[in-house]
C-alpha cells in the first residue's frame, strides 16, 4: 500500500514539473512573437483589498492574483484581468500619469474601463467580477 502512495506522489510531482516548466520558459524568454506571454485567460482567484488602498484616479496591480483594481473617480471601483490583450503579457506598471502599462510592447490602458490608450493591444483589459463589501473590494474572477 505504501509503495502505491509513493508512486502517486512521484507522478504528481512529475506532473507539476511538466506543467510549471513551460510556464517558466514562456515567462522568462522573449521570442519572435513577443514572448513573455502567459496563456491564462480565466482566473477564479479571490482577492480582497481595502478600498483605501486604491488611489483615486489610479489603481493597483496585484500580480500574484492576476488583477488590476482601479478607482477612476472617488468611490467608484473597477477590476480587470492583468493580462494584456496584445500577446498575453501581464501588465506590470501604473505610470505616473495613471495609465496601466504593459511593458512587453508598450501598450497603455485606461484606469477607467481598461480601454486601450496606446500601443498594439487590440482591445481593453478584460473586466473582472467584484463586489464592494463594506470597506473592502472582493474580486472574484475573470471568465
Ligand atoms: S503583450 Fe504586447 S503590449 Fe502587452
Amino acid at each position: 500500500m505504501q509503495a502505491q502512495r509513493r508512486t502517486v506522489f512521484k507522478l504528481a510531482g512529475a506532473g507539476a514539473l511538466a506543467v510549471s516548466a513551460p510556464l517558466g520558459l514562456t515567462a522568462c524568454t522573449a521570442d519572435s512573437t513577443g514572448g513573455n506571454a502567459r496563456t491564462r485567460t480565466k482566473n477564479n482567484r479571490q482577492l480582497r483589498v481595502k478600498k483605501s488602498d486604491i488611489p483615486v484616479g489610479s489603481g493597483v496591480i496585484y500580480p500574484d492574483d492576476g488583477y488590476v483594481v482601479t478607482q477612476p473617480t472617488a468611490g467608484t471601483f473597477q477590476a480587470f484581468s492583468d493580462i494584456c490583450s496584445h500577446q498575453g503579457c501581464p501588465v506590470r506598471q501604473i505610470t505616473a500619469d495613471h495609465r496601466i502599462h504593459c511593458l512587453c510592447h508598450n501598450s497603455y490602458f485606461s484606469v477607467d474601463g481598461g480601454k486601450v490608450l496606446d500601443g498594439p493591444a487590440p482591445y481593453a483589459l478584460t473586466p473582472a467580477t467584484f463586489e464592494v463589501q463594506g470597506d473592502e473590494i472582493v474580486v472574484k474572477g475573470v471568465s
